[in-house]
């Protein structure tokens, strides 16, 4: 498939996630079979003001791509002078915009999903990012604001009029948070009311989840959030389901201990050990979570680890 010229390979784009989809996360899960990843949300205004913190977020790889980088704002001015200035610090290939994040320290300043309650404005905050980014752009909202405004139909065409190359859609309301089910049905027919690329997303756990999602929205793509922690090998078995129709069998422990340590050591050497393992407590108990019988050692990762020598010295003792 086709991003604005951007060849993805696969069924898998890699959700962006605040606080976990890294550098080094993306560069783990990609030889998993990721078709496009997409940075954490990224302050337009952070960058437009030369924050130097936020800037950590431009870094990509090679590996990495192809990437998205993911901004988020409340207004076009400040857009396009973020996005010159990604477009001269950042090698990537998409240019995303945050449209969905229901937070409210995001949403009461007019940005993330607090678009969906302004189409018309939106059309022309998106019209204005596609003139000024030399990359192809792409949108991820949610289904509307709540129950009682759900507007993704026409959201969806008025980006697609204002130019981006996809849309993501996370099936859930601004209201319902991470909560509750996803939706798909609520897109069920988009897919015939326009011609970009679209992306679900929301609640695939599960390859079959993968499946569901596709068959009910035919969607070209599903993406992979919080079902792909601690389990990278959710894309391999989605790509192979969707791809091939065959049922991959879930990972050992053995190999689970092993990516662990991999994923580990990998945001060690990006982050330095201090700031890893605060992450690392949050992160790797997920890999661990299908394994009845692993729950004090998940906990004891989580709130006892204090060093790498912690950690892999936990991670030695589950195989002993
Ligand atoms: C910890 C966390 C951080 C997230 N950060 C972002 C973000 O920065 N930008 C964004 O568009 N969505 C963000 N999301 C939403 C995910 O990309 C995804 O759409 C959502 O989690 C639904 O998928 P899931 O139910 O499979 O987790 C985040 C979700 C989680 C759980």
């Amino acid at each position: 498939m086709y991003i604005g010229g951007i060849e993805i390979k696969g069924k898998v784009v890699l959700a962006p996630m605040a606080g976990v989809t890294s550098l080094a996360y993306r560069e783990f899960m990609k030889p998993f079979g990721v078709g496009l990843s997409y940075s954490e949300m990224i302050s337009d205004c952070g960058i437009a003001f030369g924050n130097r913190r936020t800037y950590e977020y431009l870094e990509t790889s090679e590996i990495d791509r192809p990437v998205g980088l993911q901004i988020f704002g409340y207004s076009a001015d400040i857009a396009e002078k973020a996005i010159a200035i990604i477009e001269k610090e950042a090698t990537y290939d998409i240019l995303d915009v945050n449209l969905g994040c229901p937070v409210y320290k995001v949403t009461k300043t007019g940005s993330g999903s607090s678009w969906l309650r302004k189409e018309e404005e939106l059309e022309e905050y998106i019209r204005r990012i596609v003139a000024a980014s030399h990359k192809p752009v792409t949108a991820k909202i949610r289904l509307g604001w709540d129950e009682d405004s759900i507007n993704v139909f026409s959201v969806a065409e008025r980006l697609q009029r204002a130019g981006v190359a996809a849309i993501g859609i996370h099936c859930r309301t601004k209201a319902q948070g991470y909560a509750g089910k996803a939706n798909y049905e609520a897109i069920r027919g988009l897919k015939s009311k326009i011609s970009v690329p679209l992306i679900v997303s929301g609640d695939i756990f599960s390859a079959q989840d993968a499946k569901t999602a596709v068959e009910i929205t035919g969607a070209d793509m599903v993406m992979v959030a919080r079902g792909g922690l601690g389990h990278p090998c959710l894309v391999t078995q989605i790509n192979a389901l969707l791809e091939d129709g065959v049922v991959l069998p879930d990972p050992t422990l053995e190999q689970q201990v092993e990516y662990a340590k991999r994923f580990a050591n990998m945001l060690i050497d990006l982050r330095g050990e201090t700031v890893a393992i605060k992450e690392l407590r949050g992160l790797i108990p997920h890999f661990f979570a299908g394994f009845p019988g692993y729950k004090a050692t998940r906990n004891q990762i989580a709130t006892r680890t204090n060093s790498k020598n912690d950690l892999f010295l936990t991670l030695n003792g589950i195989l002993s």
